[in-house]
């Protein structure tokens, strides 16, 4: 590996993968960031690497994965020997007001980048095209039970069917015309630089607000809860290890009612920024905020991943425990304001269009 494309490098996941391959791997190559800059896009996620390693490590391409004429010079440009794709439309909450943005970007999308690889590899060795994926492609579990990577495909939202259907693309690079791919299917992350939309951030940020805590339902609905560097550490390990064509899932083994979720992160902001000193609060506790409201439709009950396999094979374990990586991540919305202003006001985006001008 020396010249590895993120796609989705400004997205949540992919700006910790790229900082944890520059700062925390033995990889001394050029990281190439290919991102779209949609409203999930935020450069501020990896301003720190652009400032320390612009230029020289990291580079920035502002494009869209559907653009072949631009996916394909951005390859041939960076030699690019290694993609991990990141980037999609990532809310299903989203993707049930409007799934024809997650159709586009997921499918055509990765099917566009698959053609390109293949025309611009022809077979090269050493080339490598990794595929970010979900659990939710595997449907929704009961009370007992695990998703293996033999589970059939039962995807239920928009946007666990664009996820399925990219990967079936994936593999049938693979196996129609020799791409080496690997697949990898998460669970869910949490961690720092995380849109505020999804469960966690929102939670942190509408309770610092003094906003009611939206939990869907019953709020009884299970997730397996990931911190985010050990996702990228388990991308890592399959891009080193991982054996092509096969599909490795990856999993926090910590699975959590969502309404458990909730009360963890009122109870531990109560301790790292207690209610009685915060004025939007209004004497009320963060749990007070707790809001049952109509649920997602076709909520998936349960989530849960064996992981046994890239255990096995490839050595990769879990590294942080659930308590302290989501007080870690509480403390990191805490002590980056500037981060969150810049979204909660929209000027991540506007500064971005007026300051930044790709590299
Ligand atoms: P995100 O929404 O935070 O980031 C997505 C990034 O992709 C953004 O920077 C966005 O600008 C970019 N993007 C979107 N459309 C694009 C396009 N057409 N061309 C180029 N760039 C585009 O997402 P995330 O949470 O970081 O998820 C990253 C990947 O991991 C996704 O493929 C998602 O399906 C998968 N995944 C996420 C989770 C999770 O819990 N967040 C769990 C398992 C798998
Ligand atoms: P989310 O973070 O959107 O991830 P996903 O839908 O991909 O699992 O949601 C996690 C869980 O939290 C899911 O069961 C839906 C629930 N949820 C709420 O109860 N309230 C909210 O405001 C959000 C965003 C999610």
């Amino acid at each position: 590996m020396k010249n590895i494309l993120v796609t989705g490098g400004a997205g949540f996941i992919g700006s910790n993968f790229i900082r944890y391959v520059i700062e925390e791997t033995s990889f001394k190559g050029r990281v190439i960031n290919y991102d779209k800059l949609t409203y999930a896009g935020n450069l501020n996620s990896v301003r720190d690497i652009d400032e320390k390693y612009g230029g020289k490590r990291y580079f920035f391409v502002k494009a869209d994965i559907c653009d072949s004429k631009k996916v394909s010079s951005t390859l041939q440009n960076f030699k690019i020997d290694t993609i991990v794709h990141f980037a999609a439309e990532s809310h299903v909450d989203r993707s049930i007001l409007g799934p024809e943005e997650f159709i586009k970007t997921n499918i055509n999308g990765t099917f566009t980048l698959l053609k390109c690889a293949l025309n611009f590899w022809k077979g090269a060795k050493g080339a490598r095209f990794h595929h970010v994926s979900t659990d939710e492609v595997y449907g929704s579990l009961g009370p007992r039970g695990y998703f293996y990577e033999t589970t059939p495909y039962d995807p239920r939202s928009p946007y666990s069917s664009s996820k399925a259907s990219s990967d079936h693309l994936v593999r049938a690079y693979h196996h129609t015309y020799g791409l080496p791919v690997t697949i990898s299917n998460c669970s869910n992350n949490y961690g720092p630089y995380q849109f505020p939309e999804k469960l966690i951030p929102l939670m942190i940020l509408n309770a610092l607000d003094g906003k009611p805590l939206p939990v869907y339902g019953d709020g009884k609905n299970v997730r397996d809860w990931l911190y985010v560097r050990d996702h990228c550490s388990a991308v890592w390990a399959i891009l080193k290890k991982g054996r092509i064509g096969e599909t490795y899932n990856i999993g926090g083994e910590c699975e959590k009612k969502n309404i458990e979720i909730v009360k963890t992160v009122c109870s531990i902001l109560e301790k790292e920024s207690p209610s009685s000193e915060n004025p939007s609060l209004k004497g009320k506790k963060y749990s007070d905020l707790i809001t049952f409201v109509k649920d997602r439709p076709g909520h998936d009950r349960r989530y849960a991943i064996n992981c046994d396999k890239i255990k096995e094979e490839l050595g990769w374990k879990q590294s942080f425990d659930f308590n302290s990586a989501l007080r870690k991540t509480i403390k990191w919305y805490l002590s980056n304001e500037s981060w969150v202003k810049d979204i909660k006001d929209g000027s991540y985006r506007k500064w971005l269009s007026k300051n930044y001008s790709g590299r």
